[in-house]
């Protein structure tokens, strides 16, 4: 893994293995604020007694630290549940060698590295933290049905990771979702999109943040009604 700095000043890290960085090199920073945070109205969700976060490809965790820092600035009495789902030991090491300006990342910090120490659920002021360090195509299965309020979907691309983009995981991370819980991508390939839908989600344009393209959110389909919201939104 290389070091490299983004456009917003943010630190991230470029995989040899996958030959892709983990973040938008237009920023780190701002592609988890704009791309996952605000489409999954975490402001909103926080105005709630408790959020439960689903971060699928937690790698340095930005997706949920920016998130927490969104939570306390809404509610800071907000109980909050995440379920960090990451395969590869090295990445949380490395997570615990950075200090984005993020004012949560110490507390991410602080919870990965007692994760790293005892392999148990973390709780650390009002956050409980749950991090399967696993493959995610198993530990979406561990989720309990219909508890999750926002997902972030952040896998490295459809080309180099198809198995995190297929049909059959997105019906799994639907399973894990409450019935108004939101998912945001990065991604709007067609096969994603295309996955999202079978797997019983409307998709919508995301905001387009570092390049022309838009991101995708999903919404699970809960009326017949909803499906034919997709169809006149695109
Ligand atoms: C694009 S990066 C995620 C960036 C991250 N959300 C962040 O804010 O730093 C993709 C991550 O997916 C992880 N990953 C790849 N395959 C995986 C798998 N099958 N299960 C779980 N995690 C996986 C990689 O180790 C990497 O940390």
């Amino acid at each position: 893994m290389e070091k490299i700095t983004t456009g917003d000043g943010s630190e991230t890290l470029f995989s040899l293995k996958f030959q892709e960085t983990y973040h938008s090199k237009s920023g780190a920073i701002e592609e988890a604020m704009e791309k996952f945070v605000v489409p999954c109205k975490i402001a909103e969700k926080a105005k709630n007694q408790k959020a439960v976060l689903l971060d699928i490809c937690f790698g340095l965790g930005y997706n949920t630290a920016v998130a927490l820092d969104v939570i306390k600035k809404n509610n800071p009495n907000c109980e909050v549940e995440i379920f960090a789902l990451e395969n590869d030991e090295e990445v949380l090491k490395n997570l615990l060698l950075l200090s984005p300006k993020i004012e949560s990342f110490p507390l991410i910090k602080k919870m990965v590295s007692e994760f790293l120490e005892t392999k148990k659920t973390v709780k650390k002021e009002n956050v409980t933290f749950h991090l399967f360090l696993e493959d995610a195509l198993d530990s979406i299965k561990k989720i309990e049905k219909n508890t999750v309020d926002a997902v972030f979907l952040d896998p490295f691309s459809p080309k180099v990771c198809p198995e995190l983009w297929s049909q059959a995981f997105f019906e799994d991370i639907r399973k894990a979702m409450k019935d108004n819980a939101i998912l945001a991508t990065y991604s709007c390939a067609r096969v994603v999109r295309d996955n999202l839908k079978a797997a019983g989600f409307r998709t919508e344009d995301g905001p387009c943040v570092g390049r022309r393209a838009p991101s995708t959110i999903g919404y699970p389909i809960v009326h017949p009604s909803d499906e034919l919201y997709t169809e006149v939104a695109q």
